[in-house]
């Protein structure tokens, strides 16, 4: 019975890639191998040595989002391409390329929102220690500076590290470092997150008129039942999930029940002093976050412990006399496995809101899917559309509650590598003709979805 609010005016439709994921061209222009080319690939899946070749089809592929009528384009830059040992000489032609994506973004009117890193990390760092190495910190925020430096005059809107928590989940499989245990991993994270402040503060000093936030994937986590010992397992993911990296985006500190949390699992970072100075001396402007499904948790008893404890931490999937994720029960999935949960977007949205109340933006949403394309060249999408058109409007409803939600990115503006699955769990509106093992064409077909969300967006979300 609510009067819906329009979508605003001025409201950033895009869609959103990941260099590792999309550019291809991995040891071409200079650039150096990162986490990604280095890591072992399970031999059904597809490298991402060559991707969707955006580095060769740039062009081609932003007049395809400017056809789409884009506002925004979400991207990001490969560390590897700017400075390929992560720390040393910086890569002319590495700048060249982001200049030229840049320029185009720009003669399509079309505003770049920038992420510095997206589980790329150079592998020359890797192999010093990661995140577990404190002086990785001072090579990421060096080549943010030349970031902020070089494409600053043009870049509005830059976003630090891509879903830091979902990393540190998975603990050590993309963050290189090798960590193992759940003590080593929370201070790769505690570097990172000092390494993101440091960064903020960069940013705010060097480019007083661009704005820059975190990139965490934020789903609001339920509670299997209204047993108080699951709502309070459903509480401390939350925290240890989302509200860890909020907080510290946003108020610099550590989040009460994420840091009981660590304590009660000998997890807590070592901190040198000026750590907690530095953590408060660069906070978020906006909050951008990434969102594909709700959780579900349950109490984990503590007499249930079984020998794959130590694994089930790792996968951050259940920590005994805490919580374990369970499925929802109710909820549709995709052909992959993922749960579908519209409603959850819109009260993950009331929830970042009336916490931190700062302006959000969606980076990431969206359905992964295996596409056929037909004989006559067509691929319909349907099923991407559905999720799309119910997760929009969710969007419209947490607009309608008073959430400021200035902007729309879903994952992904055109077919790229997925992380775990290769080309054949596809997610854009644009479908490259490639598979895992069989580059074809590479040729760039418009889906149903490509048409449908150009009419999104030339109503501005009335057409759905
Ligand atoms: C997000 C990542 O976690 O989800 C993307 O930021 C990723 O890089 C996307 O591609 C979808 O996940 P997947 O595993 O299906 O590629």
């Amino acid at each position: 019975h609510q009067t819906l609010r329009p979508f605003p005016n001025d409201f950033l439709w895009g869609g959103s890639t990941s260099a590792y994921q999309i550019e291809g061209a991995w040891n071409e222009g200079g650039k150096g191998p990162s986490v990604q080319d280095t890591k072992t690939i399970p031999s059904d899946t597809s490298d991402f040595k060559v991707a969707a070749d955006h580095y060769h089809h740039y062009k081609e592929d932003v007049a395809m989002l400017a056809e789409m009528g884009f506002k925004t384009y979400r991207f990001s830059i490969a560390w590897t391409r700017i400075v390929p040992d992560g720390d040393g000489e910086v890569n002319e032609e590495g700048i060249q390329f982001y200049d030229n994506l840049i320029n185009e973004l720009l003669k399509h009117r079309i505003e770049p929102l920038v992420t510095v890193y997206h589980f790329d990390l150079p592998a020359a760092l890797e192999e010093k220690g990661g995140w577990s190495n404190r002086a990785t910190i001072e090579a990421f925020v060096r080549y943010c500076g030349i970031l902020f430096d070089r494409f600053g005059d043009r870049v509005k809107f830059w976003q630090t590290i891509n879903e830091q928590n979902m990393m540190i989940l998975s603990a050590g499989a993309v963050i290189g470092g090798g960590a193992t245990t759940m003590k080593e991993t929370y201070q790769q994270n505690h570097h990172m997150l000092l390494a993101q402040a440091r960064v903020m503060k960069e940013c705010h000093d060097k480019l007083p008129d661009a704005k820059i936030g975190p990139a965490p994937n934020i789903s609001t986590i339920y509670p299997k039942t209204n047993d108080p010992l699951d709502i309070q397992a459903a509480q401390t993911f939350n925290a240890v999930r989302n509200w860890l990296y909020l907080d510290m985006a946003v108020y610099g500190r550590y989040n009460n029940v994420a840091w009981a949390f660590l304590e009660a699992n000998n997890a807590t970072p070592d901190m040198e002093p000026g750590d907690e100075e530095t953590l408060k001396s660069g906070l978020a402007d906006f909050i951008a976050f990434n969102y594909y499904s709700s959780g579900t948790v349950e109490y984990y008893p503590l007499e249930e412990e079984t020998d794959s404890v130590e694994a089930d931490q790792q996968k951050g999937q259940g920590v005994p006399g805490f919580f374990r994720q369970v499925e929802h029960g109710a909820l549709d999935k995709t052909e992959f496995g993922w749960e579908i949960d519209p409603e959850g977007l819109r009260i993950t949205a009331n929830d970042i809101y009336s916490r931190y109340a700062l302006p959000l933006v969606i980076t990431e949403n969206g359905l992964g899917g295996r596409d056929t394309l037909t004989e006559d060249g067509k691929i319909h999408d349907t099923y991407r559309i559905n999720y799309l058109r119910d997760h929009i409007k969710q969007v419209q409803l947490a607009i309608t509650d008073g959430v400021e939600l200035f902007g729309y990115c879903p994952w992904s503006a055109i077919d790229l590598i997925s992380t775990h699955e290769g080309f054949r769990k596809r997610y854009g509106f644009v479908y490259v003709n490639r598979s895992d093992f069989d580059l074809k064409d590479l040729s760039r077909l418009r889906k149903d979805s490509f048409y449908w969300y150009k009419d999104v967006i030339a109503s501005n979300g009335e057409n759905l």
